[in-house]
C-alpha cells in the first residue's frame, strides 16, 4: 500500500516522466533484454528498434503516475495492457523481473541526486500496487478462459488444416485443435497469440481472427513483411498439416452489440478483424458500410469474398479505394476501374459512403498515418468519438 507521502513523491516525478520517460523505458528494455533472456521471446524486436514499445510503456507509466490518486480513470489503458499481456501469456512470475529492471533504470537514468532512496521506495511501492492490479486481472482471465467449454490456458497445439493465398502478400491459415476438443468462441475483432520457434529462437506474435466464430476452426490471415521473422516463417516454412501453438483469443476491439449501422474502414492487412465483424454483423439486420483501402488490385485480399457477400446481403454496401494502378494485376481493366476511388479520399466522398445519420458504430484499422487520417475525417464528418474504435497491429500510440 502506498503512503500519502509516497503518492506525493510519485506525482512529483510526472514532469520528469513527461520529458524523460522514453529515455527511461528505452534504458529499461536494454537492461532487461540483455540480462533476462527468459523474457526475450515475449518482446517483438521490431517494436524495440522503432521505439514504439518504449514509447507505449513510457506513456503507461506516465498515465499511472498522473492518476495515482484516481486509478479508476485509467480504465481503458489498463484493459488494453491486460489484453495485450494475456494474449502473450505474461505470468505473475515475470513481474519481479520487470519491477527490478524498472527501478534500476530509474536510478541510472535520473541519477542518485534525483532518484533518492525515498523516490526509489515510492516507485517500488507504486510498481507493486500496479503489478498487483495487473496480475490479479490477468490471472482471472486465464482461469475464466480455461474454465469455459473449448477454453484453455497457455499454448494449445493446432493443425494447419488449410493454407490459402488471398493476395500477392496475404495468406490465410485455417487452424483446428489437434486434441479434437471443443473450440472456444471469441468476439469478432479479437486476436490470438502465436508461439513459434524460428531458427532456434522462440517468438510470440498476435494475429487477428479473420473469420467469424464457427465452433470448429480459427482463421488467421498474415501479410508477408519484408524481413519479417514470423510472417516470413509462416509464408515460407509452414505447410498444411503442420502444428502451430496458439494462446486463446483476447482483445477489446470488438463489434458492439446493438442495431446501429456498422462502418468498417480498413487499410491493407488491417482488413482481417473487420472481416470477422462483417460476417457477424451480417447475421443480423444491421446496415454495414465496408470501406477498404489497398495499394492496388494485386495486393487487395478478400475482394471476391466481400463482393460475394454484397450479392447475398442487401444491407451491405462496400467501397474500395486503390492508391496506385496495378501493373501485373489479374484485372485487365486496371485498378482504376476496379476501385470505387483512387488516391486520397476526400471528406465529401467518404461522407457519401457513410449512412446519412452519423449515429453509427465505426471501426478502423490500418497503417498509422492512414488511421490518423480516418480518425480526423470521421470526427470532421460528425461521427461521435465515443462510437469510433480502433486497433493497432503493434504497440498503441497517439493518433492525434
Ligand atoms: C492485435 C494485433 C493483431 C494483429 N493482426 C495481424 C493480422 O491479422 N495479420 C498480420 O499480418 N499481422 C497482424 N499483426 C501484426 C503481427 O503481430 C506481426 O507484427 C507482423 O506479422 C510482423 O511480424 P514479423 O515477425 O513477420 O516481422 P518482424 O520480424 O516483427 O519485423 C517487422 C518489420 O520490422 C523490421 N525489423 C525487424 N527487426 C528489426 C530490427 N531489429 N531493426 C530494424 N528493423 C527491424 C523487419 O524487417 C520488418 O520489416 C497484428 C498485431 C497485433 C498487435
Ligand atoms: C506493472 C507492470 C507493467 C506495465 C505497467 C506494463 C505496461 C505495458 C504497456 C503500456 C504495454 C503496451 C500496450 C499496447 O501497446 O497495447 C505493454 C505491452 C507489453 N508488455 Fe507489459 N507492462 C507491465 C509488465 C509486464 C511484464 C511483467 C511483462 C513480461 C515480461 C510484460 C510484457 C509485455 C509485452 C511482451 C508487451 C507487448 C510488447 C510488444 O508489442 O512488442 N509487461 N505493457
Amino acid at each position: 500500500m502506498l503512503t500519502p507521502e509516497q503518492r506525493t513523491i510519485v506525482k512529483s516525478t510526472v514532469p520528469l516522466l513527461q520529458t524523460g520517460g522514453e529515455a527511461l523505458t528505452t534504458h529499461f528494455y536494454q537492461i532487461m533484454l540483455a540480462e533476462h533472456p527468459e523474457v526475450r521471446p515475449f518482446f517483438n524486436q521490431a517494436h524495440q528498434a522503432n521505439g514504439d514499445q518504449p514509447r507505449a510503456l513510457a506513456n503507461g507509466v506516465l498515465m499511472y503516475a498522473r492518476h495515482i490518486d484516481q486509478l479508476d480513470q485509467l480504465g481503458g489503458l489498463l484493459a488494453q495492457i491486460i489484453n495485450k499481456h494475456v494474449s502473450l501469456q505474461i505470468e505473475a512470475a515475470h513481474y519481479p523481473i520487470v519491477g527490478a529492471c524498472l527501478l534500476r533504470a530509474i536510478r541510472e537514468v535520473l541519477g542518485a541526486e534525483i532518484a533518492t532512496d525515498a523516490v526509489i521506495d515510492a516507485w517500488a511501492a507504486a510498481y507493486q500496487q500496479l503489478a498487483g492490479i495487473l496480475i490479479g486481472a490477468e490471472e482471472k482471465i486465464y482461469a475464466d478462459t480455461a474454465a469455459v467449454p473449448g477454453g484453455w490456458r497457455g499454448a494449445r497445439a493446432f493443425s494447419v488444416a488449410r493454407k490459402v493465398a488471398e493476395s500477392d502478400e496475404i495468406t490465410s491459415f485455417y487452424l483446428t485443435p489437434q486434441d479434437g476438443g471443443a473450440l472456444l468462441g471469441f468476439k469478432p475483432g479479437q486476436y490470438i497469440g502465436l508461439r513459434l520457434v524460428v531458427d532456434g529462437q522462440e517468438i510470440r506474435r498476435n494475429y487477428s481472427l479473420s473469420a467469424a466464430p464457427n465452433g470448429w476452426d480459427y482463421r488467421i490471415s498474415v501479410k508477408r513483411e519484408p524481413g519479417g521473422v514470423a510472417s516470413g516463417y509462416l509464408h515460407g516454412q509452414v505447410r498444411e498439416g503442420d502444428t502451430l501453438d496458439l494462446f486463446p483469443p483476447a482483445g477489446e476491439f470488438v463489434l458492439a452489440e446493438g442495431d446501429k449501422p456498422v462502418v468498417l474502414i480498413s487499410g491493407g492487412v488491417g482488413i482481417t478483424p473487420t472481416l470477422a465483424m462483417l460476417d457477424v454483423a451480417l447475421q443480423g439486420q444491421r446496415p454495414v458500410h465496408f470501406i477498404h483501402f489497398a495499394r492496388n488490385r494485386s495486393v487487395h485480399a478478400f475482394r471476391e469474398a466481400v463482393d460475394a457477400r454484397q450479392a447475398r446481403h442487401s444491407q451491405l454496401q462496400h467501397f474500395y479505394v486503390y492508391d496506385e494502378p496495378a501493373i501485373d494485376s489479374a484485372d485487365p481493366a486496371g485498378s482504376e476501374q476496379a476501385a470505387h476511388a483512387t488516391g486520397r479520399l476526400s471528406n465529401a466522398q467518404l461522407a457519401a459512403w457513410l449512412p446519412a445519420s452519423r449515429d453509427v458504430d465505426a471501426y478502423f484499422l490500418g497503417p498509422k498515418p492512414f488511421m490518423r487520417q480516418v480518425k480526423r475525417q470521421l470526427r470532421e464528418l460528425g461521427v461521435p468519438e465515443a462510437q469510433t474504435r480502433h486497433e493497432f497491429f503493434g504497440p498503441a500510440s497517439a493518433l492525434d
